[in-house]
């Protein structure tokens, strides 16, 4: 048994008025605040860092920020993120292969949830062995660095393997994903959800997002 996650992307937000744009979402029913860190070398698009999460927190002292860090070098940012105020830090296992475990530790320690995101093209063996000493995984169905493609249904699968393994497992899934392709990542388990363009390009976001929570793996 899972908890049912709506966190929509604030990448597809006006950044000129983020919190008012947060608000809005937490007013239709958001869960979690997704936040894409992108440092313009793990992927080619940079974006926010902590000092803007450290804002959002002052304005939304109770919020959950879902910080999904696309970093060449994740360690780096660690404690910035965790002074910030961030609740849970997500970084990418192809950026810290060879020293993932450490990673996870140092990033419990400053109390912080810990995610591992895998992109579309790692294979899920990867991270099966840290599954169980994580909050959360997330499994990517885009190549991280924009909003607004199209969702990649063969990353699908991979959700399904998590699920089978780790029934009470944080699976989140991020990228193109809509009220109208929300049932394909529920049959796979997927009970974390992101989504940009799908809430805010939606003509009635809080709708969106109830069915989208309908809908989604509990
Ligand atoms: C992609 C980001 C996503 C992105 C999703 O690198 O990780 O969170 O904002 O946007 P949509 O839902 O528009 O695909
Ligand atoms: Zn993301």
């Amino acid at each position: 048994m899972v908890n049912p996650i709506i966190s929509p992307s604030m990448l597809s937000s006006n950044f000129a008025d983020l919190a008012n744009e947060a608000q809005r979402m937490i007013d239709s029913g958001a869960d979690w605040l997704h936040m894409d860190v992108m440092d313009g070398h793990f992927v080619p698009n940079i974006t926010i860092g902590a000092p803007v999460i450290k804002n959002l927190r002052a304005s939304h002292p109770n919020y959950f920020l879902d910080c999904h860090i696309m970093a060449s070098e994740p360690e780096k940012w660690v404690d910035d993120f965790a002074k910030a105020g961030a609740n849970m830090f997500t970084f990418h296992i192809e950026a810290a292969i060879d020293r993932t475990a450490a990673l996870i530790e140092k990033i419990k320690s400053t109390g912080m949830k810990v995610g591992i995101a895998i992109k579309p093209k790692t294979p899920i063996e990867w991270v099966i062995p840290y599954a169980d000493k994580v909050d959360m995984v997330l499994v990517l169905t885009v190549e991280p660095g924009f909003g607004g493609q199209t969702l990649i249904e063969n990353c699908l699968p991979k959700c399904r393997v998590l699920r089978d393994r780790f029934p009470n497992l944080n699976i989140e899934v991020d990228g193109g994903i809509t009220v109208k392709n929300i049932d394909k990542l529920s049959e796979v388990g997927a009970n974390v959800i992101v989504a940009g363009t799908g809430i805010f390009k939606h003509p009635n976001p809080s709708e969106a997002i109830s069915t989208m929570k309908a809908s989604v793996y509990k």
